[in-house]
C-alpha cells in the first residue's frame, strides 16, 4: 500500500511513522507536517530526526501550514515543548521542502492513501487548492475524533479535532472516501514499562526508550494513565491489521462553534432520519495483536 502521511511528531506519531517504514506491507511516497503537538517548526524537526533516526533521508519531507485554519494554535502538553520530550541526543535530521500542501496532493494524484496523525489543517487546504487531485486520492484514513469515548481535550472532543474542527468539518463535508479511527478503539493501546524493554533489541532501541519513557512519564502526569498511548500508531496498523479491525458507516458532521463541544463529533441518530453516509469509522482494534504487531516490526527498526 503506498501512502503519504501527514503529521504533528509527537511521540505516537514517531512510532506510527517507523512502523510504516519498516512494515513490508507498506510503502511511504511522502512525508509531510503540520502544526499541532508543536509548532511547526518542532514537527517538521521531529520528523526529520525520525528519518534521520531510520536512516530514510530517501522519503521526500515538506512543511505544510503553520497554524489551524481559524484558530490560533494550541500545542499539546504530553509531547514536551519540542513535541518529543526525552530524545536528548543530537541528531541532524532530514531536511524538509518547504511545499507540503502541494507535494501531498501530488502523492494524492497517484492514488495513494492519506494517512493523517494531526489536525487536518494541511488536508482540508490541499482540498481548497488542489481539489481535483486530492479527489484521486485512494482513500483519507484519520486519526481522529471521540464516538462515544470522553474528550482527550474537552468533555467531547479529540486533540487533533479540537485544534482544527473546521479542517476536519471540510475534510468529512469533502468527497473523498475517509475513515476516522477514533479514541474509541485506541484507548486501551499503549506500551508499559515491559513493553518499552522489549524495544532495547531495535538498532534505534536506545532511542526508542529515551523517547518513550518521558511520554510515558507525561501521560501518567497529565492523564493518569499508565503507559505510552499509541493512538497514531494504532491508526496506521489499521493499514494491515484488516482482520483485527471492525468498521461502521455513519452520517457525521464537526461541531465548530461549541464552548462546550469545540470539535465534537455528531453522529446522526435519529431513527427518523436517512442518514447519509459520509465517513466509515474504526469501531473496534484488537488491542494485544496491535500491541504485538506494532512492538515485533518496531523491534527491526
Ligand atoms: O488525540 C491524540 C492525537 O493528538 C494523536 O495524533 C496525538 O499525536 C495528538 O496529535
Ligand atoms: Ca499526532
Amino acid at each position: 500500500m503506498n501512502i503519504a502521511i501527514d503529521t504533528d511528531p509527537g511521540h505516537d506519531d514517531a512510532l506510527a511513522i517507523l512502523f510504516a517504514l519498516a512494515h513490508d506491507d507498506i510503502t511511504v511516497e511522502q512525508i509531510t507536517t503540520v502544526a499541532g503537538n508543536a509548532t511547526l517548526e518542532n514537527t517538521t524537526k521531529n520528523a526529520g530526526t525520525i528519518l534521520a533516526l531510520a536512516e530514510r533521508s530517501d522519503i521526500p519531507l515538506a512543511a505544510g501550514c503553520d497554524r489551524p485554519l481559524d484558530r490560533a494554535l494550541e500545542t499539546a502538553q504530553v509531547h514536551g515543548d519540542d513535541g518529543l520530550d526525552g530524545l536528548d541526543r543530537e541528531i541532524d535530521p532530514v531536511p524538509a521542502e518547504k511545499n507540503g500542501i502541494e507535494a501531498l496532493a501530488s502523492t494524492a494524484a497517484t492514488g495513494a492513501t492519506i494517512i493523517t496523525l494531526g489536525p487536518l489543517t494541511n488536508i482540508a487546504t490541499a482540498i481548497d487548492q488542489y481539489p481535483a487531485q486530492m479527489q484521486q486520492a485512494q482513500e483519507i484514513i484519520s486519526m481522529g475524533g471521540a464516538l462515544t469515548s470522553p474528550g482527550n481535550q474537552n468533555r467531547v472532543a479529540e486533540y487533533n479535532l479540537y485544534v482544527d474542527p473546521d479542517a476536519a468539518a471540510t475534510v468529512i463535508e469533502s468527497e473523498i472516501k475517509t475513515t476516522l479511527v477514533p479514541l474509541d478503539p485506541c484507548n486501551d493501546i499503549m506500551f508499559r514499562p515491559a513493553d518499552i524493554e522489549d524495544l532495547e533489541d531495535a538498532t534505534i532501541g536506545r532511542d526508542l526508550r529515551s523517547m518513550l519513557e518521558a511520554y510515558h512519564a507525561n501521560i501518567n502526569r497529565f492523564l493518569d494513565v499508565d503507559g505510552a498511548l499509541l493512538y497514531d500508531a494504532a491508526a496506521m496498523f489499521t493499514l494491515v491489521g484488516d482482520d483485527h479491525i471492525e468498521k461502521e458507516p455513519h452520517d457525521i458532521v464537526v461541531e465548530t462553534e461549541g464552548t462546550y463541544t469545540r470539535g465534537m463529533l455528531v453522529p446522526e441518530q435519529r431513527p427518523y432520519v436517512d442518514p447519509e453516509h459520509n465517513t466509515d469509522i474504526v469501531t473496534r482494534i484488537d488491542t494485544k495483536p496491535c500491541e504485538q504487531t506494532l512492538k515485533q516490526t518496531l523491534r527491526r527498526c
